[in-house]
């Protein structure tokens, strides 16, 4: 049976999406035969949805894309909860959404995104939209999926930097604090932190303590080392922040002239220790240039899932690898939650038993 098939890329870009979109897509042609599918490109994720920006794709289109960064359909933020909002421009987005489906005349949308881009998935979902979703995120931090594509190419990035940090931090004596991406989650700097070999990692799930921080430092110092690497995700936070609503630390910190704490953190350390210490920020890095071998892997499993479930007219799904196998989760199973790392977790506890400091 023919199938006309939207495809879209939503949120913050990562590598991966390409190779994600060619899985599908040749996966589609493959299993269905070329001449039974349709694929439509729709431009800037949910913003091509709402003001019907979409292409007809063709099967040369998906050719030599599986190591190619960022995406070839465009992407962009459209928040969640502005979504049923309508705003000074008059636009009932649901609607739009809704008619540019009914006008491409689509059998069905996939949806390439993270955590904001699957709440919109399950609400045209909801809405009787036929939809897929595909996990995309360097953050990691999508329930019920072992893992994102995205992830690991990220992870490759930041341990490099991180590895980098350790001759110059050698060097000049210092203390290196490398801000790494992740703003509710922790994961990419839990994994690049050990892989990179940090000696103190800072993330959201546990709360630092600057003196425990400083401890560990001023330990690694009397041992005769004479540079510490701390790796600290974009959205720590300390102890007496833990205790405040998001909010309240979001306005203290604007009122401080900070959105990070890592530049904080790295001036405690230098006025509480007496040791020089520096911040670097791969920041987009993080999310440019080619897939690692890991997510053009999973990324043609991911995307050859998805015409599996197109094929079968499996719908109201998101692809999930779940215990090492690809499968797929209701989207309203999954949809609104966020995946944190667990501070008793085994990978926190291995971190913790070769030495590394969580400050908490
Ligand atoms: O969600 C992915 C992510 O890279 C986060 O880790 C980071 O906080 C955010 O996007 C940055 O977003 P933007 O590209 O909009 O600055």
């Amino acid at each position: 049976m023919k199938k006309r098939i939207g495809i879209l890329t939503s949120g913050g870009d990562c590598p991966g999406l390409n190779a994600t979109i060619r899985g599908v897509a040749k996966a589609c042609y493959e299993m269905l035969g070329q001449d039974n599918v349709e694929i439509v490109g729709i431009s800037n994720g949910y913003y091509g949805l709402i003001h019907n920006i979409c292409r007809e794709m063709k099967p040369e289109d998906f050719s030599g894309i599986l190591t190619r960064g960022g995406t070839i359909l465009g992407t962009k933020r459209q928040p969640f909860k502005m979504m049923t909002v309508i705003g000074e421009d008059n636009i009932d987005k649901v609607k739009n959404m809704k008619k540019t489906y009914k006008d491409q005349k689509l059998d069905c949308l996939l949806t390439l995104g993270g955590n904001g881009t699957h709440k919109t998935s399950k609400l045209l979902s909801d809405e009787g939209l036929n939809v897929i979703g595909l996990p995309k995120t360097i953050d990691n931090d999508i329930y019920g999926t072992d893992v994102t594509f995205g992830f690991h190419s990220a992870v490759d990035i930041a341990t490099d930097a991180i590895d980098r940090l350790h001759s110059t931090a050698n060097s000049h004596s210092r203390i290196l604090l490398c801000e790494i991406m992740g703003n509710k989650a922790g994961w990419l700097t839990l994994y690049s932190g050990i892989s990179g070999g940090a000696d103190i990692i800072l993330i959201p799930e546990i709360p630092y303590d600057i003196d425990k921080v400083c401890q560990s430092v001023i330990k690694r110092t009397e041992s005769g080392k004479n540079f510490s690497i701390i790796a600290v995700a974009e959205g720590c936070f300390d102890t007496a922040e833990a205790k405040l609503k998001k909010k309240e630390r979001a306005k203290l910190r604007m009122e401080a002239g900070i959105t990070t704490a890592t530049n904080r953190i790295a001036a405690q350390i230098q006025q509480k220790t007496g040791l020089e210490a520096r911040v670097c920020v791969p920041g987009h890095m993080l999310r440019g240039g080619i897939p690692s071998a890991y997510d053009r892997l999973l990324a043609t499993q991911f995307g050859e899932y998805a015409a599996q479930l197109i094929r079968d007219e499996k719908y109201g799904m998101t692809v999930a690898k779940v215990d090492g196998n690809i499968t797929a989760n209701n989207l309203e199973d999954i949809a609104g939650k966020t995946k944190f790392v667990e501070p008793g977790c085994q990978l926190v506890t291995t971190a913790k038993n070769i030495g590394i400091s969580f400050g908490g």
